[in-house]
């Protein structure tokens, strides 16, 4: 949550500090600030709301320089105000601090600095830190953060600024996201690459308590003990235009469009006919894999849906038993896990703070840790012994799609390569998995074409106030993951539920004209959910069902059918989340909300 830059060079920093903003607002927009050195004095201005409040003023009455930092922030500690917002300077305003994370020691540091004469305008956190840094000045803006930094507890990316030192940005993180971007004589620094991307493709990734010092000249990178570090130059591949919108209305429309391509990228070189799935980050031997008595699938939200899943297939295909957690409960539930333990860590962003900590605890416990993720080099990919990448590209949209579907591309690799591995299934058996999973990005791509269909849909049932999903085995899965979708874009109410469970109380909440969403893709599950569907029809609900083509029988029992391409239904849920998706999608732009960037939401959760 937050987002970070910084900008030392000889162009005006105030606009690229905004562009590096704009491309950074899906972590946080409760308000957004910069805070510039011109003329060895360091000018701050900064607002509550979204980044174009902060535009207007900047454009009212300009700040010149060509060194600064900037921030957007979701709110933690403290309500969005103007005086919440960052950067956060001492009291000479000499200093001045961005940051992302949280200051867990915060009030005991604010008390001490407090027993020390400093007096604080904020309710934040953050405002410890240009006054400990401030404490700690002795000349040296590098030796006063690091001694700050080795007083504060928690999770942080800080940037910071001095007039005492004005051609110098010194930067650290630790559990939060930070990266250093390397122009030619400009230099940067961002919470993820897209910030930087119009500048420069060459970039270090940092690892914990790593420092860094950027001049004009160059940057440097330390350890905590000021000793040099030397780092490989990252290169990104993808380009800029990956983090645009490239002519849809929102990025979550692009990024709905972009699934088809997400799945064949996550399936190339690794799903081959005729070949054995080839996994080049993945180390785990066939013996460990033959030696592994459990599996748990840990992951936070959207994530966490993938994973339940990826229990159906790991179970139905590897025959290994498979827990799937909510990562902040796994954590706290002193799970039982030893060395034949397997975690599988999913996260899109790879710094989700929960998931991060239950991964943590695996390992102290001697388990091994597979991470799915699509940032190269995020926290989970660096700290998991073996990490399956998925090729999504960059997922900016708050609310995950593209991310959601190759993380159950990426299911399903993991549940054919242990089936591999330990035999469960024959060789002809394995050919007639992969060979229609290569299928599904043609046939997500026809999924696409029920666009008006669902806009219709959503268009009838946008104003409702409650709206339920049913499916049943993967169905379920699925509709936990549509439920998630509309509220989280729409604030429309919605719950998932088990069709075999409505019976034990949800079928309590169906009256004449609820909108119910049903799922029937599973074929062994189909005349079961029907029955479901007349149970809520029976009680005036209004059902949409979701059915392969040829199972248009669902007509006598629904008011309205989407079919989708028929395919093995262990494959289902990759096509059927696309049209609630989309539906999801339209109802919220129907209601007018802000579908990239919904309410109190922010697209990674870096703290817990
Ligand atoms: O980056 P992660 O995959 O770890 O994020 C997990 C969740 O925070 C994320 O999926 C969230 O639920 C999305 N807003 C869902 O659309």
């Amino acid at each position: 949550m937050c987002g970070i830059v910084g900008y030392i060079g000889k162009k005006q920093a105030s606009d690229i500090l905004i562009e590096g903003l704009s491309k950074l607002e899906y972590r946080g927009y409760d308000s957004a600030g910069v805070a510039i050195i011109d003329n060895d004095s360091i000018n701050v201005m900064k607002c509550k709301g979204r980044l174009a409040n902060l535009e207007q003023k900047l454009k009212e009455a300009p700040l010149k320089g060509s060194l600064g930092i900037g921030h957007t922030r979701w709110a933690t500690h403290g309500e969005p105000s103007d005086v919440n917002s960052h950067p956060h300077s001492n009291e000479k305003g000499t200093i001045s601090v961005v940051h992302n994370g949280i200051i867990e020691n915060y009030i005991h540091l604010r008390e001490w600095l407090t027993s020390k004469g400093y007096n604080f305008k904020s309710e934040t956190d953050t405002e410890v830190i240009p006054h400990l840094i401030d404490y700690f000045y002795n000349g040296d803006l590098l030796d006063a953060v690091m001694k700050a930094a080795a007083k504060m507890e928690g999770s942080y990316a800080i940037g910071v600024i001095s007039s005492n030192e004005p051609d110098k940005i010194v930067a650290v993180r630790k559990d939060s996201p930070m990266i250093v971007g390397l122009g030619k004589d400009e230099y940067f620094i961002a919470s993820d690459i897209p910030a930087v991307l119009n500048h420069t493709r060459d970039v270090y990734l940092l690892n914990d308590k790593e420092f860094v010092v950027l001049t004009r000249d160059g940057v440097k990178l330390f350890t905590e003990d000021k000793e040099q570090i030397e780092r490989e130059v990252y290169h990104v591949t993808w380009n800029a235009d990956a983090a645009e919108k490239g002519g849809y209305e929102d990025f979550m429309l692009k990024e709905i469009h972009e699934q088809p391509k997400a799945i064949k990228d996550t399936m190339t070189s690794r799903v081959m006919m005729g070949k054995p799935i080839t996994l080049d980050d993945i180390k785990i031997t066939k013996q460990q894999i033959e030696n592994i008595n459990k599996i748990y699938i840990v992951a936070c939200g959207t994530a966490y849906h993938a994973g339940v899943v990826g229990k159906y297939v790991i179970e139905r295909l590897a025959r290994i038993p498979v827990e799937v957690d909510i990562a902040s409960e796994f954590r706290y539930r002193n799970p039982i896990i030893d060395e034949k333990t397997l975690m599988i860590v999913i996260s899109q962003s790879g710094e989700t703070a929960d998931t991060l900590a239950a991964l943590r605890e695996a390992k102290s416990h001697e388990a091994r840790v597979i991470a799915v993720t699509n940032v190269i080099g995020s926290s989970v990919s660096r700290e998991a012994d073996d990490v399956l990448y998925t090729w999504a590209g960059p997922e900016i949209a708050v609310a995950s799609t593209k991310a959601y579907e190759t993380q159950l591309i990426a299911m399903y690799i993991i549940a054919l390569f242990f089936a591999q591995n330990k035999g469960t299934l024959s060789e002809a058996e394995l050919e007639e998995l992969k060979k229609e999973m290569l299928k599904l990005p043609e046939k997500a791509q026809k999924c696409l074409n029920h666009k008006e269909v669902i806009q219709r849909f959503a268009s009838k049932n946008y104003m409702h106030k409650d709206i339920f999903f049913l499916g049943r085995g993967l169905d379920y899965a699925v509709a936990m993951e549509g439920s998630l979708k509309l509220k989280e874009i729409s604030y429309i109410h919605s719950e998932a539920y088990a069709g075999g469970e409505l019976k034990h109380g949800p079928i309590a909440l169906i009256e004449k004209g609820t909108v119910v969403i049903a799922l029937a893709t599973q074929d062994d599950l189909f005349e079961k959910m029907v029955s479901n569907v007349k149970e809520v029809t029976t009680r005036g609900a209004r059902v949409l069902g979701l059915a392969f083509e040829g199972k248009e029988s669902i007509e006598k029992t629904v008011d309205s059918a989407i079919y989708l391409p028929r395919t093995n239904p262990l494959f289902a849920p990759v096509l059927s989340v696309i049209p609630l998706q989309l539906f999801s999608y339209y109802v919220a732009v129907q209601k007018g909300c802000d579908v990239d960037k919904p309410r109190n939401l922010a697209k990674s959760v870096t703290v817990e």
